[in-house]
């Protein structure tokens, strides 16, 4: 995404009643800050925000969190935002190589990426949101049988990340190549990177991928089982 300077961004965020500052205070303790017991739900690369904002109205009973590495970007988030706030939405600034730094394992329940920078040069690929190197963090603070879902019109990123889901353990349940001709088209809340690549007649990938504990996780459970002597 390409960036225009925009003064005080950071300042402006702050201002906004849902932007958290500090986000690594509420390490395990998101339900805390939204004072309820309602599932934690996350964005990572939110950027102008109008996903999130429409999800997070639509499903009241959801805590969702919006982690977006630019200021800059995030700022556009605000003007979206209603006066009197949205009572289930947290929006903050933070880089999604640090997760593991602002949620306990297991504290979030599903992760949207949407529209993910590409990085299409492979000495570039491990800041693809889907390598390796994120989708083991991931399984640091996802709840196990948490869903992934992933949409971007990138062709060879959506080739890679159905390789890298797979390598990671992660369990593939849905795949289209054509979301607006598939049936995961109903309830879909486009993006603006969305908006601008369907009317491009760019076709849209989807994948949804579901995190299981994976066997070691599993045998490690099981060897603190210990029969009764
Ligand atoms: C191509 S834009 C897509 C924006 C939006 N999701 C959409 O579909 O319109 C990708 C966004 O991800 C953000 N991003 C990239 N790497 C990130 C990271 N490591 N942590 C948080 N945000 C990141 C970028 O700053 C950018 O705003």
């Amino acid at each position: 995404m390409r960036l225009r300077n925009v003064p005080n961004a950071y300042e402006k965020l702050k201002a906004c009643s849902n932007f958290v500052p500090e986000p690594r205070d509420y390490k395990g303790k998101w339900k805390k800050y939204f004072d309820n017991d309602n599932p934690v739900h996350i964005e990572i690369g939110p950027g102008k925000g109008e996903f999130i904002v429409q999800l997070s109205q639509q499903n009241p009973h959801i805590n969702y969190i919006a982690i977006e590495k630019s200021p800059a970007v995030l700022v556009k988030i605000i003007r979206k935002i209603p006066d009197e706030g949205i009572h289930n939405l947290a929006i903050t600034v933070f880089d999604a190589g640090n997760l593991e730094e602002i949620f306990e394992s297991g504290e979030v329940e599903k992760l949207y990426l949407n529209f993910s920078d590409p990085w299409p040069k492979k000495k570039h690929a491990k800041r693809r949101l889907t390598s390796p190197k994120f989708l083991k963090i991931y399984k640091n603070i996802l709840k196990p049988g948490s869903i992934i879902e992933f949409k971007t019109d990138n062709r060879p990123m959506f080739d890679y990340s159905i390789e890298t889901f797979k390598e990671e353990g992660y369990n593939l349940i849905k795949i289209t190549y054509d979301l607006y001709n598939s049936d995961l088209l109903e309830g879909n809340i486009p993006t603006e990177y969305e908006k601008k690549f369907h009317s491009l007649g760019t076709p849209i990938n989807k994948l949804i991928a579901v995190y299981e504990a994976d066997n070691a996780a599993t045998e490690e459970r099981k060897d603190d089982i210990h029969p009764q002597e």
